[in-house]
């Protein structure tokens, strides 16, 4: 490394982001993954000043005192509160990115099917907060590329990321997306409605991170050898006093049923629209799952199941549409001449 490009940051200390609905992950050229945080900010309401990002934030969540607010600014994939985007960014950039004179290029993974406005949405958050350069790459692709999944060829693959607030299913070729769809459903969404079932069934409110524990403890997309059982603590909503009840797989998986099958859904469309020469392709290879969603208990054998298809998961979820947009990084020379990448469209 000269010393002329080490001064000016020039080539490497480039950067993919994914910036989840429910955890940002930052690639770093030449390094990996340096960054892995929930996308969470705790604002002082008064004053406006940032108290704490990622991790510690999200400690915080439903539990901040009046004068501090913890919030997620992305819903399903989007950027929602685009102030609170851009400083989270900035904060995450600065962490792997202390030289705040060497901006560094980006590569940042989107959702499928995005408006030109959200585009340049995350396109400004990047440069407001200190980036050079922004190339956005579409999340299935990143996945793909991520899970090692050769798409380059001319032979059909398909994806499946299963995120916090999205669920996109898309099938590949040559480099290029060829049928995909995408729902608003992710893991918050089973989150959600674990906590609904508690309320209804057992009229407890409980902590809104109850809900995702317990989806990790107990929770399950289909049939299980020997079903789990969790305590849950809350408040009963008819004395209004504390109250405890035991919670089992069974009745979690039936709460989980119809988010569950919102998704199970989504594949099997995408399966009906794929033409029968890439189905083919898809028959021999079957599809990776990617994304923390995809991770629930019984998740691979339920969609094995539903579609009679080989059903793998990706050696590790939670990092690989960030890996696979660094592994563009590392050719963006070439990609940039390409068209896997590209820049935000520009304002009318
Ligand atoms: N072991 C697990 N079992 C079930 N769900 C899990 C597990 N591990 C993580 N998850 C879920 O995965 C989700 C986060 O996944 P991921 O980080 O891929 O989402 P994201 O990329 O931030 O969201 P999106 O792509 O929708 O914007 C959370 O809802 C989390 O609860
Ligand atoms: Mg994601």
């Amino acid at each position: 490394m000269s010393f002329f490009s080490h001064r000016f940051g020039i080539g490497h200390r480039d950067i993919a982001i994914d910036l989840g609905t429910a955890n940002t992950l930052v690639y770093e050229r030449g390094r990996g993954v340096v960054l892995s945080e929930p996308s969470v900010v705790a604002m002082n309401e008064q004053t406006g000043a940032v108290h704490a990002v990622g991790l510690e934030a999200k400690r915080m969540l439903g539990r901040t005192p009046a004068s501090i607010s913890a919030t997620r600014p992305l819903r399903h994939g989007v950027i929602a509160d685009f102030d609170v985007t851009e400083r989270m960014l900035r904060h995450f950039i600065g962490t792997v990115h202390p030289n705040r004179f060497s901006r560094p290029t980006v590569v940042m993974c989107v959702p499928l099917g995005i408006t030109d406005v959200e585009k340049r949405a995350v396109d400004e958050a990047c440069m407001e907060a200190g980036a050079r350069k922004v190339h956005l790459i579409e999340e299935p692709l990143a996945g793909a590329i991520g899970a090692g999944l050769p798409i380059d060829e001319p032979s059909a693959r398909m994806v499946v990321d299963v995120g916090g607030g999205t669920s996109e299913v898309a099938v590949m070729t040559l480099g290029a997306i060829a049928v995909s769809q995408s729902v608003r459903v992710g893991g918050y969404d089973l989150d959600e409605a674990i906590l609904g079932y508690i309320k209804n069934r057992h009229r407890l409110a409980v902590g809104s991170g109850r809900g995702e524990e317990l989806k990790f403890e107990i929770g399950s997309a289909g049939p299980l050898e020997r079903e789990l059982y969790a305590e849950v603590r809350g408040r009963d909503l008819v004395s209004g006093l504390p109250k405890v009840v035991e919670l089992s797989s069974e009745e979690v998986r039936s709460a989980l049923e119809e988010p569950v099958r919102a998704i199970v859904t989504a594949v099997r469309e995408t399966l009906e629209r794929t033409p029968p020469e890439l189905s083919a392709d898809i028959m021999r290879h079957g599809m990776v799952l990617v994304g923390g969603g995809s991770l629930l208990r019984g998740f691979a054998e339920r969609l094995h199941d539903e579609t009679r298809l080989v059903t793998e998961l990706a050696d590790s979820p939670l990092t690989c549409v960030v890996e696979g947009a660094g592994r563009s990084l590392e050719e963006i020379e070439a990609l940039e001449r390409s068209d896997r990448i590209a820049r935000a469209p520009a304002r009318s």
